[in-house]
């Protein structure tokens, strides 16, 4: 959805960003800004800025800073779309309607019904669980140790033993039948006619990030099967897209999230303290799971169970994740099979140990496939090494592949220098990865003059937003296109024009940027941290030699492309006439 740029500057202009962040952060005021403690990192001392004069926010630990916009995008993990929705509802600003054409509304009519249905029959099973029918379930999910705290959180319900209660109250609540068997509540057959699918099942909702009841997961009284049924795939459920506590785990922000097997496994870690669990719906997990897992983190820790079954589903998982870009480790669960039994056994501490020693997925799979050789038998423990060095060649970044060769010629025994070949060897017959190319000098390579450049740019360009009225001072010496880089670039031409327009509003320039990455780097061109300095004429002193460095540098950078680009002979023209007069200029900060 494209909003026009007045719109978008409206809601940010109407969200104050103190008054924002304050609802997430703790701040506290310090000089001209605010400060807190990182919501996107873990620190103990605040390095998370918030400025009402720049309507921006900047943390000097890791970097994360932005508008008002990128803020929500950013803890909420929302797109801009959904950002700008919750803070235009926050300000009472109208969104203009999207325009939909009448098959899309149809078919968003027809979702939202689903919707509706899956809401009504929560509540119903929710009601059920509360009332004398659902006693059972009651003290079934009390024996299994879980507080009324804890069911209410996952709106934890009972399907009573009468086999059409709720297709009654659905249908006096106008769903209509088909509607009923479509998302799954209702069957129909000749003899009993319309029935319940769940009954005598404690009810687990289903729910999207944004917390809708997507579907259900029902588990048995005693010993029925199947032990648990789930609702088909619908419109509305999507059994690939979506994991089983996402829409608590995804503002968890602990790190890493742990995907098992069960929903029971989820709440108990979620009852525990884990709210970063999550499990898929009862079917395998997927590689759309798995990219809607890295939209939220880079580190997924499986506590698959620990028998035959869960080993394979992890092994499975691991390719998954490694496909996705995603590190795997592995949570240890012995003696016990999933972590619902173990953390009621030996309780959240020992849990929390088992999370921080989880197992490096490589040396998971490597250790799961040793329990198929004997290393007794030469034979037997030759082919072993052999399909190490097929699992080593998986990784296509040499140093990567050599820490990991090292580290595990360390741990099986094997040589070092042996393991190697063998690892090139295979590599070479299938063509897997590249031979190892040796660099011809050993020298290394000086940190980039790219960043030096850049850094100066920075400064310049914080140091106007600070004091924005200098631009007029040194507008006859700097130009946009001074900046190489081109995002900086964009953001000095938007600067210095909103300054001589007399509309200075750094925080609307963020906006500009679509993705979250270009807000966080604009953001640090406004922040950068300058030096505190003392008198007057060292300020000077410094503000010229940035501005100088910022020149010379662009000097420099045209000069490069002289004889590719024509534009770049005008420029180097102009820049080095500018820089012999600004060697001789003194600019007052007065
Ligand atoms: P488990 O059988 O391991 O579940 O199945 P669990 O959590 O340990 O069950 P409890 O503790 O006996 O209640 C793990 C997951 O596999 C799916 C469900 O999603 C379940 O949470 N499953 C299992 C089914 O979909 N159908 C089944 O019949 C069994
Ligand atoms: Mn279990």
């Amino acid at each position: 959805m494209y909003y026009p740029e007045e719109l978008v500057e409206e809601v940010r202009m109407k969200n104050d960003i103190v008054d924002v962040v304050s609802g997430y952060v703790k701040l506290q005021k310090k000089g001209s800004s605010y400060f807190g403690l990182c919501p996107f990192h873990n620190e103990k001392s605040p390095s998370f800025s918030v400025s009402g004069a720049k309507q921006m926010y900047y943390c000097f630990g890791c970097g994360a800073g932005g508008n008002v916009f990128t803020f929500v995008m950013n803890y909420e993990n929302y797109t801009f779309a959904e950002a700008i929705k919750l803070l235009a509802d926050r300000a009472g600003v109208a969104l203009p309607e999207v325009e939909y054409s009448a098959e899309m509304k149809q078919r968003e009519n027809h979702r939202a019904r689903l919707l509706e249905a899956n809401k009504e029959a929560a509540k119903y099973f929710y009601y059920q669980l509360r009332s004398k029918q659902g006693e059972l379930g009651y003290r079934y999910l009390s024996g299994r140790q879980l507080t009324e705290e804890t069911m209410k959180k996952f709106g934890l319900g009972f399907a009573n033993k009468t086999s059409d209660d709720l297709t009654k109250y659905m249908k006096q609540k106008g769903f209509e039948d088909k509607l009923l068997q479509e998302v799954g509540l209702a069957g129909f057959d000749e003899r009993s006619g319309m029935h319940d699918k769940f009954w005598n099942r404690v009810m687990f909702p289903i729910q999207d990030i944004n917390h809708r009841v997507i579907g259900f997961g029902g588990r048995v009284m005693g010993d029925g099967t199947p032990k648990y049924l789930n609702s088909p795939e619908t419109p509305i459920f999507d059994k690939s897209r979506n994991l089983y506590g996402l829409n608590f785990a995804r503002t968890a922000r602990a790190g890493n999230i742990i995907l098992c097997e069960g929903y029971m496994d989820v709440i108990s870690l979620h009852q525990a303290g884990f709210t970063q669990a999550v499990a898929s719906l009862g079917t395998a997990f997927t590689s759309g799971q798995a990219s809607l897992l890295k939209r939220y983190t880079d580190k997924v820790l499986l506590a698959y169970d620990s028998d035959g079954a869960g080993v394979n589903a992890a092994l499975r998982a691991i390719g998954i994740l490694k496909e996705t870009g995603l590190t795997g480790k592995i949570i240890n669960m012995q003696p016990y099979k999933d972590p619902d039994e173990f953390i009621k056994n030996l309780g959240k501490e020992a849990y929390q140990e088992r999370i921080d020693n989880a197992e490096n997925s490589f040396f998971f799979e490597i250790r799961m496939l040793e329990r198929g050789y004997d290393l007794h038998d030469p034979e037997s423990k030759t082919a072993f090494h052999k399909e190490i060095a097929r699992k080593l060649c998986s990784f296509e970044i040499e140093v990567e592949r050599e820490n990991y060769l090292e580290a595990v010629a360390d741990k099986y025994n094997i040589g070092f220098e042996n393991l190697r070949k063998l690892v090139h060897t295979y590599a070479a017959q299938t063509g897997l990865v590249k031979p190892v190319e040796r660099p011809k000098s050993s020298m290394a390579k000086k940190a980039a003059p790219e960043e030096s450049g850049k850094r100066v740019q920075r400064m310049l360009l914080t140091w106007l937003t600070d004091e924005p009225a200098l631009y007029t001072r040194i507008q006859a010496y700097i130009e946009p296109s001074d900046f190489t880089d081109e995002l900086y670039r964009k953001v000095a031409e938007r600067l210095f024009a909103d300054i001589a327009a007399g509309n200075y509003n750094p925080a609307g320039i963020i906006s500009m940027f679509e993705e979250e990455e270009e807000q966080r780097e604009a953001a640090a061109l406004f922040n950068t941290k300058l030096e505190a300095i003392e008198t007057k004429q060292e300020r000077e002193r410094a503000f010229h030699d940035i501005l100088y460095a910022v020149k010379k540098n662009s000097y420099e950078y045209y000069s490069g492309k002289l004889g590719s680009d024509m534009q770049a002979l005008n420029q180097v023209i102009a820049g080095k006439k500018a820089l012999e007069e600004l060697g001789k200029t003194h600019i007052s900060l007065d």
